[in-house]
């Protein structure tokens, strides 16, 4: 399958050869929309690739450059709190390594678990707390596309950490780094699990990014990973959360990101 889907992606791109991927998270979609010389291909339209299921996410791949980069880009995400089988997504993740991807950009929007990183920060993630849920790895394991047992001591790779928080110091970008931690979902959480997951040493919320991480990992790709706060975690402000709160949140962010990553790519 993973091959399958490769060879439908790689017959559409032509003579492109994006080496960076970029997964845009809930209400980011828009940095897709700078991307030039693009060429759109919808979901639906590669036998095999899941569907995007969630408002603020759009459900195609996006090829072209940014900053002179050529990238691959997916506007919409699979979450699995929308049912997908986790397994799905390792089937995405392998075949764009087999289409030579090697650096993922992975965004997502989240919420925070410190009143001093309020919504509109930037996080840079430099590691993930996975609260055991299953894995896409999970069944059994093709060697050919990666280990059975992934090293995750560098998941969010050290040396593209450093050059983004350079990239951010030079373009006076505030960018917080932290620990995301991935709940299922869809609810958001209560303010106890917020209390209890802040104990556990997490900064950031989401609902999203620990299974793709997991599956880039196991495939070699290289993860650089940013969460854009889009609110305070439940307990930690009076209001309830909301989608649409996130949506609008990550939408007034996005500017600062869509710069922070354009100008990461243009110099590495
Ligand atoms: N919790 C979980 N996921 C989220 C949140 C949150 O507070 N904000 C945005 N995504």
């Amino acid at each position: 399958m993973m091959e399958e889907i490769a060879r439908q992606i790689q017959k559409r791109l032509g003579t492109r050869q994006p080496r960076t991927a970029i997964i845009l998270g809930s209400g980011l979609g828009n940095l897709g929309e700078e991307i030039q010389d693009s060429l759109t291909i919808p979901y639906e339209e590669i036998n095999g690739f899941p569907h995007s299921t969630v408002s603020g996410h759009k459900g195609c791949l996006i090829s072209g450059t940014l900053a002179g980069k050529e990238v691959l880009c997916m506007q919409g995400r699979f979450h699995l709190y929308e049912g997908i089988e986790p397994k799905k997504i390792n089937t995405v993740i392998t075949a764009f390594r087999l289409l030579g991807i090697k650096e993922l950009i992975i965004t997502n929007a989240a919420g925070s678990l410190h009143e001093e990183m309020p919504a509109g920060s930037l996080m840079l993630i430099k590691d993930h707390i996975n609260l055991n849920i299953p894995t896409p790895l999970v069944g059994p394991d093709d060697e050919k596309y990666g280990p059975r047992f992934p090293d995750m001591s560098n998941a969010y790779d050290a040396d593209s950490r450093k050059k983004i928080k350079e990239t951010a110091a030079e373009l006076q970008i505030p960018l917080f780094e932290g620990v995301y931690l991935m709940m299922l979902g869809p609810c958001f959480e209560t303010p106890a699990e917020i209390r209890a997951i802040r104990l556990l040493g997490a900064d950031a919320v989401g609902m999203s990014t620990v299974p793709e991480v997991v599956c880039a990992v196991h495939a070699g790709i290289k993860v650089l990973g940013i969460s854009v706060i889009t609110n305070l975690g439940t307990g930690l402000k009076n209001s309830a959360q909301s989608h649409s709160e996130t949506i609008l949140q990550a939408s007034k962010a996005s500017a600062a990101l869509t710069t922070l990553i354009k100008n990461y790519l243009g110099k590495y």
